[in-house]
């Protein structure tokens, strides 16, 4: 238990839960721990699953989602024990990720940060007064590699890559903050590998067979990489496979 004080969640947060990746852990948690409480918001209303959880209908983006997920939480008993966020945008109808400069346009860089950071922060403030110093807490934020300055050797996708890389700074900051408030706690960014979805749809063409993997591959493997999260990792942007990737 000391080793992996995250192993066996009671309860666990997906936000975001209407997509591809956030349906695929809501089917793997639910299949690994029957027993735990399993929460969700969405902007929809409700969830095609019959898997059994508590649902917050909330658009994160929005500053008063904090208090209206916070209300919703206080509600189910103490803060969840797992927080898997998993609202991102890489394209919606007419944008998509810019291949230059000059492609670059104010409404979509500024509508990314809203989807890519204002929702992981605004879900972070809904949670922080719950936290407990005694009850160990993870908190994982699905980013991507591409928000990796020092990994980025390509350019282009400047929206998704700044605001990815923002968030990797508010994952950063909260592990800081956080961990100074509660003994086991562990705040990690997590690159899903590139998964089978409506984000990635678009952008799959030139992607060989074998790295394209299905939702439910992308969720046991992450599910994996979170069960044997401990304090030595938090603060960090993980691989799929758990390996540390640098900011
Ligand atoms: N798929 C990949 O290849 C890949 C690779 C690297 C990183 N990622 C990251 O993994 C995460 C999950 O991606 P996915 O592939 O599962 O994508 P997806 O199926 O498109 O799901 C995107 C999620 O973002 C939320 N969202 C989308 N547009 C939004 C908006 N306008 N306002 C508020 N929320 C919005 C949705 O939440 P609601 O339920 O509230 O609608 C949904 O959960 C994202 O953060 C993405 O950047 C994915």
């Amino acid at each position: 238990m000391a080793d992996r004080p995250h192993a066996e969640p009671e309860s666990i947060l997906v936000a975001g839960a209407s997509g591809g990746i956030a349906h695929a852990l809501l089917e793997e948690v639910a299949a690994r721990w029957p027993g735990a409480q399993l929460l969700t918001t969405s902007r929809e209303q409700e969830l095609e699953t019959d898997i059994a959880h508590r649902h917050c209908t909330v658009e994160l983006s929005e500053a008063d989602s904090v208090e209206a997920v916070r209300t919703f939480l206080q509600r189910q008993g103490p803060a969840p024990s797992w927080v898997v966020h998993c609202c991102g945008i890489l394209h919606d109808d007419s944008h998509g990720p810019e291949k230059s400069l000059a492609q670059c346009q104010d409404d979509w860089l500024l509508h990314s940060m809203r989807i890519n950071v204002l929702t992981h922060l605004h879900l972070a403030q809904a949670v922080a007064p719950l936290l407990k110093k005694h009850r160990p807490f993870l908190w994982a934020s699905l980013s991507a590699k591409v928000g990796s300055i020092e990994d980025n050797g390509l350019g282009g996708w400047y929206s998704y890559r700044m605001s990815k890389a923002a968030l990797n700074m508010l994952v950063r900051n909260l592990s800081i903050e956080w961990g100074r408030k509660v003994n086991e706690c562990c705040v990690v960014a997590v690159h899903p590998g590139t998964t089978d979805t409506a984000l990635s749809g678009p952008f799959q063409e030139n992607i060989r067979e074998d790295k394209l993997f299905s939702p439910a591959t992308s969720a046991g493997r992450i599910v994996d990489v979170l069960q044997q999260l401990s304090r030595d990792k938090s603060g960090r942007l993980l691989f799929w496979d758990g390996g540390v990737l640098p900011w």
